[in-house]
């Protein structure tokens, strides 16, 4: 039924708990268990959206009892929770714990695991449900997914069986398609969830919400009235101590082809025909697919790639460049910047460029879209002081401001006709209070409730490598010969700025 005026607000539905399930989660011992997993998990377990018939099995490398686990849990809960913990859930929760020390490349885990789940199975009354996590090193995604499959752990009648898998998916395009195949040989692709944290932002969400649930803004997003897109992800920090994999991955591999290109297709897709999974996917990988391929020609005049050199962090401490960070050689070629212009060929978007930058070790944290609308005509000004009309920006600002604000020209009170920018703003904080999250809480409980709307289908994510793989091609056959090329602490090698500038426009500037 189409909602028409008079029609009533719709009561918010209440959210249901999950299914019942045991998540068995493989990197148990690791860093994102312990910062966001188990956060995420408890915070279900408090707005009473996990199930009662809830059980975790820990799995990893290091030796330890279920007993140690929990303990070792509840003492990083400690740090990781982000609100105060409550001791009677908190008990209920850890009772939920089990864990079994194993390699995951070693074959002879999987018949145990197996046995270990019928156990708690029955202790916790999970109905054979089963949600593996993988967060694992990414050698492992292909070979744990068969050996579960192999141990009759992925077969899905009567009950559920669903595999969320980490990112990085693949390093190119080949290779993720070759992990699709294997993955697709031994399970359905409607058992895999392929996971991108950025979407269970909320502030990622809300694209979508502001798009298509306002009547006002879908008549104006399109290139009669939007001249161009800006999206940036500026952080602060270096590579964290994970020098190793970045030096492999690279700010392109790291940040383009999924959390970027989520930002993208949900800025740019059209309407999808309803909310369920596969009808805004399509979406999606419509858009993915319609983004230009870029010759080798435009590779070199439309994508910018820095590395930082040693420099001055935000808060005034010398930060050393990124070839003297741990486990980086210090002759690296690999980019942590990236910045390029790419374009979108459909009717909605011909011609209007969308130019996106992300780097490392940048003056501050900031993750945002610009929408620049077209200027307005100037007749109107002609006579009076008025010299410049600027134009209207639009900006959804996804972290760590989270919010929306609107920038427009008002008129300087006093004698003369002058015009200033001025802002209307939305802060999320202001209308519904802060919530604790570690951003995982609707992933996870999407994966227990199998809605995989926020999960990359095979298809996404091979478009999105589609999108970067001539630029890994050409920047691969001639390696850069001038890095470092940009200072910790600044926006990147100033060809970032000429790629605008070039095109008459410039980088909307968020520092304060
Ligand atoms: C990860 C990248 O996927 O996303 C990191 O591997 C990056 O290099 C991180 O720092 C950014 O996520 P967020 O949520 O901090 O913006």
């Amino acid at each position: 039924m189409a909602l028409t005026e008079t029609a009533p607000a719709a009561a918010p539905r209440e959210a249901k708990p999950a299914d019942p399930c045991v998540m068995v989660i493989f990197g148990a011992a690791g860093d994102l268990t312990r910062r966001k997993l188990f956060p995420a998990l408890y915070n279900l377990a408090k707005s009473q959206l996990l199930s009662r018939e809830f059980a975790v099995v820990g799995v990893a490398r290091s030796p330890m009892s279920t007993d140690e686990f929990r303990q070792k849990v509840s003492s990083e809960m400690k740090q990781y929770a982000t609100g105060d913990v409550d001791p009677d859930l908190w008990e209920w929760f850890v009772r939920r714990l089990h864990y079994m020390p194993g390699a995951f490349g070693d074959k002879n885990i999987y018949p145990q695991l197996k046995d270990m789940l019928e156990k708690v199975d029955r202790d916790h009354s999970t109905h054979s449900n089963y949600l593996f996590y993988l967060a694992t090193a990414a050698d492992f995604f292909g070979p744990v997914v068969e050996q579960l499959a192999a141990a009759g752990l992925m077969e899905d009648n009567h009950h559920w069986r669903r595999v969320i898998i980490e990112k990085p998916f693949g390093r190119d395009l080949e290779s993720a398609r070759s992990l699709n195949q294997q993955l697709l040989k031994v399970v359905s692709e409607k058992q895999i969830y392929r996971i991108d944290h950025y979407l269970g932002k909320e502030t990622v969400q809300n694209i979508l919400a502001f798009r298509f649930a306002n009547g006002i803004f879908e008549p104006v997003w399109n290139r009669r009235y939007i001249d161009h897109i800006q999206i940036s992800v500026g952080e602060t920090v270096g590579v964290e101590g994970r020098g190793s994999y970045y030096d492999q991955a690279g700010a392109l591999r790291d940040m383009v082809p999924n959390h970027i290109m989520q930002l993208i297709s949900l800025t740019s897709m059209e309407p999808p025909i309803s909310f369920r999974a596969d009808a805004v996917r399509d979406e999606q990988a419509k858009i993915l697919h319609a983004i230009q391929p870029l010759s080798s020609e435009e590779v070199l005049t439309r994508t910018v790639r820095g590395q930082y050199g040693e420099g001055t962090s935000p808060d005034g401490q010398r930060v050393p460049g990124y070839r003297q960070e741990e486990d980086v050689p210090n002759d690296s070629k690999t980019e942590t910047f990236v910045a390029m212009k790419l374009l979108i060929d459909n009717w909605r978007w011909a011609d209007v460029p969308f130019y996106l930058r992300t780097g490392k070790q940048l003056p501050s944290r900031s993750t945002h879209i610009v929408i620049q609308f077209r200027r307005a005509p100037f007749v109107l000004f002609r006579d009076t002081p008025v010299e410049n009309l600027m134009p209207n920006q639009l900006v959804l600002h996804i972290q760590p401001e989270e919010g929306i604000s609107l920038r427009f020209a008002a008129k300087v009170p006093g004698p003369q006709m002058r015009l200033g920018a001025v802002d209307m703003n939305f802060e999320y904080a202001d209308y519904f209070g802060q919530q604790p999250s570690t951003g995982y809480e609707r992933l996870l409980h999407d994966g227990m409730i199998g809605d995989a709307t926020l999960f990359q289908r095979a298809d996404m994510v091979e478009a999105g490598w589609c999108v970067v793989s001539p630029v890994l091609d050409v920047w691969k056959a001639l390696p850069p010969r001038h890095f470092p090329n940009y200072a910790a602490g600044t926006w990147g090698p100033k060809e970032c700025d000429e790629l605008l500038e070039r095109d008459g426009r410039r980088w909307r500037d968020f520092e304060k």
